[in-house]
């Protein structure tokens, strides 16, 4: 198993706050699912199956639990295969993003949805990101231009800014680009919660009994301060 992916799986089971807020970023997904078999793209060491075990979890590493090692540029499934692909912080990733749209519009049935959860780039959260995390901002990217693909390309390798810019920026380029893929909810989440968790690292700054009332609390002020600090956001695409 990827180190990377140990010292997560480490955390997860170590963190009872880490588990209480995911398990909160898993029913909010989940509702914007449709009926029917869902798979997982770069699912890690599959946290997402204990919540859900019916899911198919890939991910382009290796790790036990698994259903597959595979990329998600080019997936080893059927057309209108799945009701449902799920990614979690996934996406920042992949080094070809239009190639993964092409694959998920492929291998979802039409009505079949697409979750993605990414981290948000706002002012306050643009600072934390930059200064106290580790993997790369770059607000001056274009995801909508193909790279030639990096034979040196590592899985973590990341451009946090990736989503804010494609459903931001670039959004009026993607919905053309994926006329197939229709994009119906983008939401801003998490305020105080997830950074106070310190994610995956070791540490946290909440503990496990506060994440229900911050997170009810986040509810009540995201559409005041969601535009200037929300962390993350969720965004839900419905194959035509
Ligand atoms: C930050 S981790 C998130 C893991 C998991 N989704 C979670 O929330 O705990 C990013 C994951 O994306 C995977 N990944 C990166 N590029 C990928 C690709 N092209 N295809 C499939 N998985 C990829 C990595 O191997 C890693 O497991």
């Amino acid at each position: 198993m990827d180190p990377r992916l140990a010292e997560m799986r480490e955390a997860w089971h170590a963190k009872a706050s880490l588990r209480a807020l995911y398990a909160d970023y898993y029913r909010r997904i989940g509702e914007t699912l449709a009926a029917g078999r869902t798979l997982e793209v770069g699912a890690g060491f599959g946290n997402l199956k204990h919540f859900d075990p019916a899911t198919i979890s890939i991910d382009v590493l290796a790790a036990p639990g698994l259903d597959a090692m595979a990329d998600a540029q080019r997936l080893p499934f059927a057309a209108g295969s799945f009701a449902n692909i799920v990614m979690v912080d996934v996406l920042h990733h992949i080094e070809r993003p239009l190639d993964f749209f092409h694959e998920a519009a492929r291998v979802l049935r039409p009505g079949g949805r697409l979750a993605l959860l990414e981290p948000a780039i706002t002012p306050i959260s643009w600072a934390f990101y930059h200064f106290l995390h580790p993997e790369p901002v770059d607000c001056g990217a274009d995801p909508m231009t193909a790279e030639a693909p990096d034979p040196d390309r590592d899985a973590f390798d990341a451009n946090q800014a990736i989503p804010t810019l494609l459903f931001g920026r670039c959004g009026a380029r993607f919905r053309a680009a994926f006329p197939e893929l229709a994009i119906v909810s983008q939401t801003r989440l998490s305020l105080f919660a997830y950074p106070l968790s310190g994610g995956y690292r070791q540490w946290s700054l909440i503990p496990r009994p506060l994440i229900r009332p911050v997170l009810a609390c986040e509810d009540a002020l995201l559409p005041i301060l969601g535009p200037a600090m929300a962390f993350r956001m969720l965004v839900v695409l419905e194959r035509q």
